[in-house]
């Protein structure tokens, strides 16, 4: 393990942070839930989770990372010597396991929609076409599991060409792509007629709408969207070098992910009130992202369709690029965890990950087709992976770090904060310490608890 491999410039580590926490979460899930939420009283209670509870967490994985210069499952055990944080730490790897594989799904539909609107499918269609159009392609066999495979192999080739050659390299191409992406579509939709209203739509704060169940919601989706809970930022602050500044890195991916979220809804809101369409409740998910927005996009510029079809295809471009960048963070923590553990080579361990990934990843992206009615609780198994590890394995998991952290290495935490954070600032250290030992363990545990059904 003495040569372990590490990015090469800070640059790159944080396009790497950036392009895991920039994911599927911030262009689809954040703007809807924001919309459906209060607007600009929903982005408040978000910001407000990402500073006091999102970013001591963050600051902590890197801490743990930086210091152990491990994989995340044995992250805990380079601290204790305790037995039950040593297989605590093998719950990221389920957690890493559970969340590609319907993540890759979803990926592979975005693929799926970058292809059809490349090759101009959309245009001449009628805003009933969409559903028909979606429901065939996620229960067509072939179809949906050929592009989930597709999205495994791109993600396999990059991370078993390892940390620098693959993970930075992509990552310094596909974030700067990504972020051209969005402000050019940014640009185009708020300059259509009618933008104002759907900017207004987001920006109109209604505080009536704020409540626990709210608040826990817009913490979960913090968590979620900056890649928090699984030790996905643990393993990379592993490869960040000595002088990487987790502080100023960490705030950057913090703002980095959020105004993403935030500059999705102004690509998304002004198109949809510009078609007349507004927000309804069942636009969440799936449903917005492939079947009401190919439409929208079409009728915006229908004056213009060259237009209509550039927005289409950068818009699942975008959304590819997100997803992509989001699970090469996720195959990484299986992938060292292998390499470190059993002694495995990069690519043999990245082989195993990809089929672990991609027998899983089957299930998931037959569960709309051959696999419809096989149900667990009411949920097929792409939505159970999915209420699992969001609801379930992620909020423990920043539970266990939070407690970890603030509770069980207190004392080697500040030493280790202040030796390795530099130009390290008092007042910031006693806010991340007070939060992680006194907030987020309360925060967390309540999302713990209503998920239950306890409140
Ligand atoms: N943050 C990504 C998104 O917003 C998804 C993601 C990648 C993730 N790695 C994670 C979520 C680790 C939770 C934990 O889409």
């Amino acid at each position: 393990m003495s040569s372990r491999e590490g990015f090469k410039s800070e640059l790159g580590a944080l396009l790497a942070a950036a392009g895991s926490a920039v994911g599927l979460g911030n262009i689809w899930r954040f703007p809807i839930e924001c919309g459906q939420n209060g607007g600009a009283a929903y982005i408040l209670v978000y910001i407000l989770c990402i500073i006091l509870l999102g970013l001591p967490v963050m600051m902590s994985e890197f801490i743990l990372g930086k210091t152990a210069k491990c994989n995340s499952a044995m992250v805990f055990s380079k601290f204790t010597s305790q037995p039950l944080w040593k297989y605590l730490g093998l719950i990221f790897i389920i957690t890493a396991l559970v969340i590609s594989s319907y993540y890759a799904v979803v990926a592979g539909w975005t693929l799926e929609y970058l292809y059809m609107s490349i090759t101009d499918q959309f245009s001449g269609k009628s805003s009933s076409d969409f559903q028909p159009l979606f429901d065939n392609f996620t229960s067509n066999p072939y179809r949906s599991l050929v592009c989930t495979l597709a999205i495994f192999i791109i993600t396999h080739f990059i991370v078993s060409r390892g940390v620098r050659q693959g993970i930075e390299k992509y990552s310094k191409v596909l974030m700067p792509a990504l972020f051209m992406a969005i402000i050019v579509l940014v640009i185009c939709s708020v300059s259509l007629e009618g933008a104002s209203e759907g900017i207004n739509f987001l920006l109109h704060p209604d505080f009536t709408k704020i409540d626990s169940h709210i608040t826990i919601d817009a913490l979960g989706q913090a968590f979620y969207s900056l890649s928090l809970g699984m030790g996905c930022l643990i393993t990379y602050a592993s490869y960040f070098n000595k002088d990487t500044n987790l502080t100023k890195t960490g705030i950057n991916v913090c703002i980095i992910d959020t105004v993403v979220a935030v500059m999705a809804g102004f690509i998304i809101f002004p198109a949809m009130f510009n078609a007349g369409h507004g927000i309804s409740p069942e636009d969440v998910g799936p449903s917005l992202i492939f079947i009401t927005l190919p439409n929208i996009f079409q009728e915006c510029f229908s004056s213009v369709p060259i237009i209509g079809y550039l927005f289409a295809v950068l818009f699942f471009f975008l959304l590819l690029v997100s997803a992509i960048t989001s699970l090469i963070s996720l195959h990484e923590v299986i992938t060292s965890f292998i390499t470190e553990k059993y002694s495995a080579s990069r690519r043999r361990a990245a082989i195993i990950v990809t089929s672990s990934y991609i027998s899983l990843g089957i299930l998931c992206a037959l569960s709309f087709g051959l696999l419809k009615d096989f149900t667990i609780a009411d949920m097929n198994i792409f939505s159970l992976f999915d209420f699992l590890s969001s609801n379930v394995l992620l909020p423990f998991g920043g539970l266990a770090t939070s407690v970890f952290v603030g509770w069980v290495i207190d004392k080697k935490f500040q030493y280790h904060y202040l030796t390795y954070t530099s130009k390290a600032r008092t007042w910031f250290f006693f806010f991340i310490r007070f939060m992680i030992r006194y907030v987020v363990p309360f925060g967390v545990g309540f999302i713990l608890i209503h998920q239950f059904g306890f409140l």
